[in-house]
């Protein structure tokens, strides 16, 4: 599937699981558009891209929080023939619901969920136009259960994983793939950022944003629709939709 792919976007390139989706479909032979913020990890990025292949990789710093902005860069982006769109910029918030900053709560529902859904409609309108094309959007484990002190976050994931599927089944007679990648723990910059630089915890051993996002790249190509990586977190996703009732879980989870 991808080899008949021009355009990769993957949105959150700048640093962990998104740097190496862009690197690896680089790799491909895709030409890739990176978005993150910040802009001295995108021109390290672009630097790694050219040892790796002559494909172009073009960075745009653009903050997800922002409609305008994304409207904006969805504008700048829009020449492109973009066959593939990773939606994997993301981010959480570790805490008790009501002591958390609800503006900060506002922006992760923004980049999260909205963007997302913006980015969505859009390229997936085209892809349709086209006859080909793929969506991978980056949910998480988290969504697949109800997640105390991990609230909003987890609820966000839900809205991604429960949207990835409505839109494989409505895109599939248009050749347009969609799938969900929902890992678990891995090793980024997202704990640090969810727990607001203080200790944090990160429940259990990590897996390597690599592993995850080779992972995913060929689950996409054998067009599976969800992908957890991990036995680990396919299990935990397992007693969270299979095997417990919500509520059980959630009163567990609280301690
Ligand atoms: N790591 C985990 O344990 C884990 C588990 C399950 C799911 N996930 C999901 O995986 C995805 C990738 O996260 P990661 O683990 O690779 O973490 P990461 O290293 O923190 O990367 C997050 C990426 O998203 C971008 N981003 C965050 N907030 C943004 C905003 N407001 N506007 C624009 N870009 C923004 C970041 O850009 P800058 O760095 O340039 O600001 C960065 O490129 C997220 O959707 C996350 O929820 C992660």
């Amino acid at each position: 599937m991808l080899k008949d792919f021009k355009y990769a976007l993957v949105t959150g390139g700048s640093s962990g699981i998104g740097k190496e989706f862009a690197l690896e479909l680089c790799r491909r032979g895709l030409k890739v558009i990176v978005t993150g913020r910040d802009t001295k990890r995108l021109e390290e990025l672009t630097e790694m891209a050219k040892d790796i292949s002559d494909s172009s990789i073009l960075t745009y710093t653009v903050e997800l929080s922002s409609t305008d902005n994304v409207k904006a860069f969805i504008q700048d982006v829009s020449k492109y023939e973009i066959d593939l769109l990773i939606n994997n910029a993301g981010f959480g918030l570790y805490g008790e619901f009501i002591e958390l900053d609800l503006e900060e709560i506002e922006k992760m529902i923004e980049v999260n969920i909205k963007a997302l859904t913006m980015l969505s409609h859009t390229f997936a309108k085209k892809m349709v136009e086209r006859k080909r094309g793929g969506i991978i959007n980056v949910a998480s484990v988290a969504g697949h259960i109800p997640l105390p002190y991990f609230n909003a976050y987890a609820a966000t994931k839900a809205y991604v994983y429960n949207l990835s599927i409505a839109l494989w089944a409505e895109l599939k007679k248009y050749n347009v793939h969609v799938m969900c990648v929902s890992p678990g723990p891995t090793e980024t910059r997202f704990f640090e950022r969810a727990f607001k630089g203080q200790n944090f915890k990160t429940f259990g051993n990590l897996m390597s944003p690599t592993q995850v996002a080779l992972g995913a790249i060929e689950a996409f190509e054998k067009r599976k629709v969800v992908y957890i990586p991990g036995f680990k977190n396919k299990f935990v996703s397992f007693i969270g939709k299979k095997l417990l009732p919500d509520r059980t879980i959630a009163k567990f989870l609280a301690g």
